[in-house]
């Protein structure tokens, strides 16, 4: 009777080891797959507090670890990425630079160096499709209180409807001297060119070496000129649904995102400025630089006041709504240039409310709404 008995006790603990061994590997494999779970969603959640932390300055890592490799190309050479951490990325050697945009953060660069004067193009791709709310900055700017400015600025549209260029001159701290245009293209299928020339008897600015604003150093009727403060170049792609695009009626479509824009063959003919000695590096030279005296003649400025006919779409010195206290002086001529015929101006139109911070809000041009 006792050995039955055994025999069948033996059989059962021999068979409960073996459903024990299948639990224990089953329980191993569950253990290790938890552990890859979970430390997928730690590093999941790294990353989302990465690109949350938005406005930092890059982080070293964010460059590619083969940094010798690239640090030869022109946009690693001329800019550093000031904005927006691994929105802003460098590729194809130094020569290709992206911006990108997300709810989070948009993104920007500057220039290492300060320019007084220079004749500076950059090729812009813009954010393609639906671009409502978003703005692509690229401008000139000098520090403090009564800054410098000459501005490009990009605002995006719904889809099929058209860009707005928007331009603007600041002197001594003050700008509300806005241009704006629509593109006779469209700039988000190809890369158009974007130039400033910027020298002592005037300003202007070229889209595909077409110049479509002048803006002329009128000292002696007392319109003040950028001439004394060095000037970075900067660019920002930035979120603007606010205002931006039909006054803010039209949204940025965040499904979209991300948005980028791209740049590429930079290429400046500058007077370097150097902060230490407070000389430029055209002081010293003694080759003549064209462009330092170079002004529209007559026939490209011909074909600007055509330009201007067909794809203005608002100009500050035809606005007596906005300023009834006087146009300024150096409307006048302008008027004279033009003629008054340009009665499709916006009503409603951003306002650069003071200096944009560089500080914790990276490279963004801030704009007011006023009536
Ligand atoms: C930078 O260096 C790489 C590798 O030596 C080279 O292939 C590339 O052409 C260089 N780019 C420029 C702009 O000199
Ligand atoms: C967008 O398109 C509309 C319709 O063509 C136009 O009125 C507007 O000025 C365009 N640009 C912006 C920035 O809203």
């Amino acid at each position: 009777m006792a050995h039955p008995s055994r025999n069948y006790s033996n059989r059962t603990s021999s068979r409960s080891f073996v459903h024990y061994l299948v639990l224990l590997a089953f329980a191993a494999v569950l253990v290790f797959k938890i552990d890859i779970l979970i430390s997928q969603s730690i590093i999941a959640a790294r990353r989302k507090i990465i690109t949350q932390r938005h406005f930092v300055r890059p982080r070293p890592q964010s460059i590619p670890s083969s940094i010798t490799e690239f640090t030869n190309g022109t946009f690693n050479r001329n800019f550093i990425l000031s904005w927006g951490e691994e929105r802003a990325k460098i590729h194809e050697h130094g020569e290709l630079l992206t911006l990108s945009l997300d709810r989070s953060s948009g993104s920007g660069f500057e220039s290492k160096k300060q320019y007084l004067f220079g004749k500076i193009d950059m090729q812009i791709m813009l954010v393609p499709g639906n671009s409502a709310g978003t703005v692509t900055t690229y401008y000139l700017s000098s520090e403090g209180s009564t800054h410098d400015e000459i501005d490009f600025e990009f605002l995006g549209n719904s889809t099929g409807n058209p860009y707005t260029l928007h331009t603007n001159v600041f002197s001594q701290g003050k700008g509300n001297r806005e241009q704006q245009f629509f593109l006779w293209f469209d700039p988000t299928e190809d890369f158009h060119t974007y130039s400033f020339l910027w020298n002592p008897k005037c300003i202007v600015l070229y889209v595909d070496g077409v110049p479509i604003r002048e803006f002329k150093n009128m000292e002696s009727i007392g319109v003040p000129y950028p001439k004394d403060q060095p000037m970075r170049i900067y660019s920002s792609l930035w979120d603007a649904e606010e205002w931006a695009t039909q006054h803010g009626r039209v949204k940025t479509d965040w499904t979209l995102a991300p948005f980028t824009a791209s740049y590429r063959n930079f290429n400046a003919e500058a007077c370097i400025w150097s902060p230490r000695t407070r000389k430029s590096s055209c002081d010293s030279t003694s080759e003549s630089n064209s462009w330092l005296t170079e002004e529209l003649d007559f026939k490209s400025r011909e074909k600007m006041v055509e330009l201007q006919k067909k794809h203005m779409v608002y100009n500050y010195c035809e606005d007596r709504w906005r300023f009834p206290e006087g146009l300024g002086p150096e409307c006048n001529s302008y008027t004279k240039i033009i003629g008054n015929n340009n009665n499709n101006i916006v009503t409603r139109k951003p306002r650069r409310s003071r200096r944009r911070s560089r500080s914790k809000r990276g490279n963004r041009v801030d704009f007011n709404l006023r009536l």
